[in-house]
């Protein structure tokens, strides 16, 4: 693993192998970051300031170990974006317990467990910046999407009480709720059905990694110091 000289921002991206959260990993290597991810399965692509965690978000002792290796080998944390996510489609009597346990798991667990031991990592330096992923599924009560909107309703509440917990030390949590993105979560929703949603959408099209990362970068910026506690959904729900 490659440690950064100590003047160097550290960020921390969960649910970095694929998708989004890939997406943001590299382009945050790119602009001056080290950046450490983490996924249940390997990264499936590099970059010289970039290293991979192997963990479930899920999984209380393995991301406090991991925390602890951030702290020993950074000895500094000043972002965190929770992106690692599961979703779901299924009407509600045809969800299994397991099913609903997994998705609230790594959705809402996940971001609590990773927030948590990420504004412990920033107390020191007292500043921070952390961003939790919604949906737009929350807002607009998606019928097939119960557990997958519960889970993110929940995190959005996480988000504005950690928030007020986290300002004494200038942590900022906010969070961000996109629009469908073309990624592997929503490649199993049948084109009937991604349409109606689209339709129902301001703005009728999918959003884009790019449009996530000016959201994300608005979150991060020192003049967002004031900025916490809040919702950002796209497509203008
Ligand atoms: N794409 C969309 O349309 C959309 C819309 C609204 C919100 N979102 C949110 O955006 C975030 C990213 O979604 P995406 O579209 O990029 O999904 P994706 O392409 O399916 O990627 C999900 C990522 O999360 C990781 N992951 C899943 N479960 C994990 C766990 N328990 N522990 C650690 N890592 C885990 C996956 O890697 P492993 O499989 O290796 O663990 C993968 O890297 C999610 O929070 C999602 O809810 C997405």
């Amino acid at each position: 693993m490659n440690s950064p000289p100590n003047q160097q921002r550290v960020m921390l991206v969960t649910g970095s192998r694929k998708g989004i959260g890939a997406y943001l990993s590299q382009y945050y290597a790119d602009r001056g970051w080290h950046v450490a991810g983490c996924s249940r399965s390997p990264a499936e692509w590099g970059h010289p300031d970039y290293n991979h965690y192997q963990l479930d978000v899920g999984d209380e002792t393995a991301v406090v170990a991991m925390f602890a290796d951030i702290r020993k080998r950074y000895g500094r944390l000043d972002a965190a974006i929770n992106n690692a996510g599961i979703a779901t489609m299924n009407h509600v009597m045809l969800t299994p317990g397991a099913t609903a346990e997994r998705i609230f798991r790594t959705n809402t667990l996940g971001t609590f467990l990773i927030a948590r031991e990420a504004a412990k990592l920033m107390v020191p330096r007292q500043t921070g910046r952390i961003v939790n992923f919604s949906t737009v599924a929350h807002p607009l009560n998606l019928e097939g999407e119960a557990t997958y909107a519960a889970s993110k309703a929940a995190v959005e509440s996480l988000t504005r009480i950690m928030a007020r917990e986290f300002s004494p030390w200038n942590i900022t949590v906010n969070a961000i709720g996109p629009t469908p993105i073309d990624t592997d979560l929503i490649r199993g929703v049948p084109a009937d059905k991604m349409a109606r949603l689209i339709e129902r959408l301001p703005n009728k099209r999918l959003g884009t990694f790019e449009e996530v990362s000016h959201v994300t970068n608005f979150f991060l910026a020192p003049e967002s110091n004031c900025i916490t506690g809040q919702i950002l959904y796209l497509g203008g729900v």
